[in-house]
């Protein structure tokens, strides 16, 4: 711990994991760190109930079967509490799951109150908690997850690629881990944490843990697995898929997951990754999590990935088969710095975790592919910013990076790439060398603890800046804390795109359309910019001619194919409707599947039919995280 943060229960120990008098249990021995938490006014969480300056959890171990038939996931959470000495009780958060009963660690009942249920945050777990010793200390939740848990997928076995086996699937950010695991769902508030999980044969189990030895056969047709987690971790991190999936490995500590059907592709895909991590050590310090291995889930999977600790959750539909799209993979590794190790304490700074992590994901990009795709799509992310400022204005206050308590940011190109973009602007400002060491001692001094805007603004000015005046050069709180672009902004590379620049120009011009030779010679992010290029109001011949030549609908890559669905929607083309629709059964994830809603929802009565006839069929195969977005969109009403 660098310098005096105002830590709340900093007169505890920071490594008992409750009262001292008493040996702690066999599980709880090994010493463990008790992260602290930060308690200013501006690390006030607001999407908890947990009251962690009074009492908090330090570590969770988690009982569980898996019941595929029921939908349903059932077991005892016992937490370790550090709490005041004062404290009588601890606050714990819940979204619909079922309490039956909670014990001390020694069997005896505790009372406890659920109160009433907010929107979205859930209901608050009060649990009356006993004085003296660890197992006092200790409570013991025995619960059931509700079938409809937010954060939990259940696949039907049709939609994976084998057909034969469920599956499913956890997504905690931001807050639906509380929809499966009884504890405080905060990321200030970091535990370790420990699971066995027992599930029917021949289905495997993985977690965002480290799996201890080989699965135990329970002789009744299922299997014991066991995962530990010794560092402390936001609960948002807690993660589990289970399904008929199989492993291989990339390097000596890295590998990849995924049903049998789709390993081979998978594994080539993802086979820059040990390099990856090579290259992200050189960068910003050691990796300091064990493995890093991948699961290439089921094309339900609501996100691109997401970075659960040892073990990076991914979709299928980054699978191009040329490894163009494997920026993926280097920004689920890159968290493994910025959001794992340092972690935003509220979700309003959420540009800490995910705009520093687009910044290193540029960097791990142009080690591994070069300069060229690197620049190239800097240049992608500019655009968005632009367009998205365009949209909302250059003074709406959601363009900021900091969102105060009870605002929203304009969305993720100013969390993602105003974020980077930020930092790039510093990286050119004082040079890379600067930059990189500051950055790295921003990740080394902040290892396991939550941060704020607040926070790094200061690290700022203290470590990067070398005085008041630079500081001020930099516009360093202009960036955090205003909206719109700072004037200093470093611009993308104009040269990066000159070709297909050039080619877009030509085809809006004399409609002439790129040589299919020079679009196959493109990168990605070369067919994605010209794709974004072209005049939005094209007729049936246009989008024909386009599609022959350029061979969009039948492209591998789903980031290129979901920019010609959505031209094509967007003017009506009859000939993409099946072809949408059937993507739209097949992908869950969010970011494809509420746009090319929201384009049918435009195009009038002929629009709306198809989306909602289409939405019937598919919502019930989406993830919460996409039901919930694609909802607002089609006016859906249960
Ligand atoms: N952590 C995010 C996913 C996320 C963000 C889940 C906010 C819930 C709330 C993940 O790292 C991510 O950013 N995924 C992107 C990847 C892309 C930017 C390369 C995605 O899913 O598209
Ligand atoms: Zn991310």
């Amino acid at each position: 711990m660098r310098l005096a943060l105002p830590l709340l229960l900093a007169t505890l120990s920071t490594t008992a994991c409750t009262t001292v008098d008493t040996p702690p249990p066999p599980a709880a021995q090994a010493e463990r760190i008790v992260a602290p938490i930060l308690t200013t006014p501006d690390a006030v969480d607001s999407a908890t109930f947990a009251q962690p300056q009074v009492a908090r959890v330090t570590h969770v171990d988690l009982d569980l079967a898996l019941d595929f038939a029921r939908k349903r996931v059932a077991g005892t959470a016992t937490l370790d509490i550090l709490a005041r000495d004062d404290a009588a009780q601890i606050v714990l958060d819940s979204n619909g799951l079922r309490i039956d009963r909670i014990t001390d660690g020694r069997g005896n009942p505790l009372p406890f109150e659920i109160g009433e249920r907010v929107e979205a945050k859930g209901e608050p777990v009060t649990v009356t908690i006993g004085a003296g010793d660890a197992q006092a200390r200790r409570i013991v939740v025995h619960y059931t997850a509700n079938p409809q848990a937010d954060a939990l997928q259940w696949l039907s076995p049709e939609q994976t690629a084998g057909g034969e086996h469920p599956f499913l699937f956890s997504q905690g950010q931001a807050i639906l881990n509380r929809s499966w695991i009884p504890t405080q769902d905060s990321p200030g508030i970091r535990q370790t944490w420990r699971a066995r999980i027992t599930a029917p044969e021949p289905l495997d189990v993985v977690m965002s843990g480290v799996a201890q030895g080989e699965p135990e056969d329970l002789g009744n047709g299922r299997r014991a697995f066991t995962f530990v987690m010794d560092k402390p971790v936001p609960p948002y991190l807690i993660a589990i898929a289970a399904g008929d999936i199989d492993f291989r490995a990339i390097g000596p500590r890295t590998g990849v997951w995924a049903e049998p059907e789709v390993l081979d592709r998978a594994h080539r895909e993802v086979a820059d990754t040990e390099d990856m991590v090579e290259a992200a050590e050189k960068l910003y310090g050691p990796y300091r999590w064990g493995r890093y291995d991948m699961i290439v889930l089921p094309p339900a999977f609501p996100y691109g990935g997401m970075e659960n600790p040892v073990m990076t959750f991914l979709t299928p539909t980054f699978i191009a088969g040329d490894r163009s799209l494997t920026g993926l993979v280097a920004h689920e590794l890159a968290h493994s710095w910025s959001g794992n190790l340092v972690t935003n304490a509220v979700w309003g700074d959420g540009w800490l975790n995910e705009g520093v992590t687009s910044y290193f994901e540029n960097r791990i990009v142009e080690a591994i592919y070069g300069e060229k795709r690197a620049r190239q799509e800097v240049a992608l992310d500019y655009m968005a910013i632009l367009e998205t400022l365009e949209e909302v204005g250059h003074d709406a206050p959601g363009t900021a990076l900091h969102h105060p308590e009870g605002t929203d940011s304009a969305g993720s190109a100013i969390v993602y790439n105003k974020g980077a973009a930020f930092l790039r602007t510093l990286e050119r400002a004082v040079g890379r060398e600067r930059f990189d060491a500051w950055l790295r001692q921003w990740f080394d001094n902040h290892a396991f603890q939550p941060a704020t805007s607040n926070m790094i603004y200061e690290d700022m000015r203290a470590n990067l800046a070398r005085d008041a005046a630079e500081a001020e050069r930099l516009m360093l709180r202009e960036w955090i804390f205003e909206p719109g672009l700072p004037a200093n902004v470093a611009k993308p590379d104009p040269a990066a795109f000159a070709a297909v620049d050039a080619a877009s120009a030509a085809y809006a011009a004399q409609g002439t359309i790129p040589a299919a030779e020079t679009w196959r010679g493109w990168t990605s992010a070369e067919r994605q910019r010209f794709l974004r290029q072209v005049p939005r109001d094209r007729s049936a011949e246009q989008l024909a001619a386009l599609d022959r030549q350029l061979g969009l609908a039948a492209t591998g890559n789903n980031e290129e194919l979901f920019l010609w669905l959505d031209l094509a929607l967007a003017n009506r083309y009859a000939p993409a409707v099946p072809q949408a629709e059937s993507f739209l059964a097949e992908v869950g994830r969010a970011k494809f599947v509420r746009p090319l809603f929201v384009t049918l929802m435009d195009e009038g009565e002929w629009g709306a039919d198809i989306a909602k006839r289409i939405y019937t069929e598919t919502r019930a195969g989406y993830h919460a995280v996409t039901r919930d977005s694609v909802d607002k969109v089609v006016g859906w009403e249960g």
